[in-house]
């Protein structure tokens, strides 16, 4: 059993003591956040949990074996690096920093961290994308060619998040260059393009939809397809072209009932809303492939480099939707 402190009680905070809570494996013991009653009305919510307002009374609790860093993302390496010299194991957040600078000038110490790090890229462990990866490690399609990853939020988040998330390609793009490396490993060429759909991100200085290219050093192609908004609500799909066949992971709908009658036919339900319902097992399996390696004591999937090789290539992108270059980088 893994006693667990969550550091910030937002969205994914909200998220992570959900999954902690329901986890055989897991037990919620704090949640921290010094803004207003904010952790307190999580914790309140789960048997047994405490509450605290400064993230160092968990980083302290001897009580705590491992937190999950929930926190604003310029955050993520303090936090890191605290929960860390404390002896935590460590469940981060993506991004690891805003910019690859922060990430350089804390180099040192990331690279003697000694405990445990993983870093929450939750699409690796979603079922149906993970069981395309598999086929395709399986051979099923011959060589992998083609990857297409379709990501659409129902609609932007507040305009006070957009301003200091780091921008599309670093927020939201983000899962999606990770899922390019978990398919095609090394990716060696990075062209977007950003789109100005919603006046009000355009003045807040973002791009609020983005198609981006990727070349990996194999010479298979990603394209990636992002949008704040999407009408028909939390569009989520992958699909792997290889040389002889392709695989689709398709949408998920709380139901398989559809509708015929004289205005439509085969009409279904919405797709499950937003990242909470769709990936719910995602973020259980994630935690608990975390959870397998503290007690096994081996390194956790998705570490720190991982989030740095994905950061990477969001600030590529966000370089190549600026300037219209295509962005080389070192295999
Ligand atoms: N993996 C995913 O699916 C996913 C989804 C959403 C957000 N995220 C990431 O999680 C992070 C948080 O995003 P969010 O949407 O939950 O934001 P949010 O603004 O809803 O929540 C952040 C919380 O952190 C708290 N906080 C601020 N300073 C703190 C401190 N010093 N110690 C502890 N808590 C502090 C804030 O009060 C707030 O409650 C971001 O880095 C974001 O990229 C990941």
């Amino acid at each position: 059993m893994l006693n667990i402190a969550v550091i910030g009680a937002g969205r994914i905070g909200h998220v992570h003591a959900r999954t902690i809570a329901g986890h055989p494996q897991a037990d919620l013991a704090l949640v921290c956040d010094p803004v207003g009653d904010a952790a307190e009305k999580l914790a309140s919510q789960y048997d047994g949990a405490r509450s605290a307002k400064d993230a160092e009374e968990a980083f302290a609790d001897p009580q705590v074996d491992a937190v999950i860093i929930g926190s604003p993302t310029p955050l993520h390496i303090p936090h890191l690096l605290a929960a860390a010299k404390a002896g935590k194991a460590v469940l981060c957040e993506k991004p690891i920093a805003l910019d690859m600078a922060d990430v350089e000038a804390a180099r040192t110490d990331l690279d003697a961290i000694s405990t445990p790090v993983m870093f929450g890229f939750n699409r690796r462990f979603d079922p149906s994308f993970a069981a395309v990866r598999a086929a395709v490690e399986a051979g099923r399609i011959g060589a992998l060619e083609q990857l297409t990853v379709i990501s659409r939020d129902p609609a932007a988040p507040p305009i006070e998040y957009v301003t200091v998330s780091g921008g599309i390609f670093r927020d939201m793009t983000i899962h999606d260059f990770d899922t390019a490396r978990f398919f095609l490993g090394d990716i060696t060429e990075v062209h977007a393009v950003g789109q100005n759909l919603d006046p009000a991100i355009e003045e807040a200085g973002d791009f609020d939809a983005a198609v981006v290219t990727l070349r990996a050093a194999s010479g298979a192609v990603a394209t990636i397809i992002n949008n704040r908004h999407c009408a028909s609500g939390y569009d989520q799909r992958l699909e792997a072209s290889g040389h002889d066949g392709a695989l689709f992971a398709e949408n998920i709908r709380p139901t398989t009932v559809r509708l015929s009658n004289a205005e439509v036919t085969d009409a279904q339900e919405p797709y499950l809303d937003f990242f909470l319902e769709r990936y719910a097992d995602a973020y259980r399996l994630e935690l608990s492939a975390f959870i397998e390696a503290v007690e096994a004591g081996t390194t956790p999937p998705t570490g720190i480099g991982d989030a740095v090789a994905a950061l990477r290539l969001a600030e590529a992108a966000t370089r190549s939707a600026r300037t219209g270059e295509v962005v080389r980088l070192g295999s």
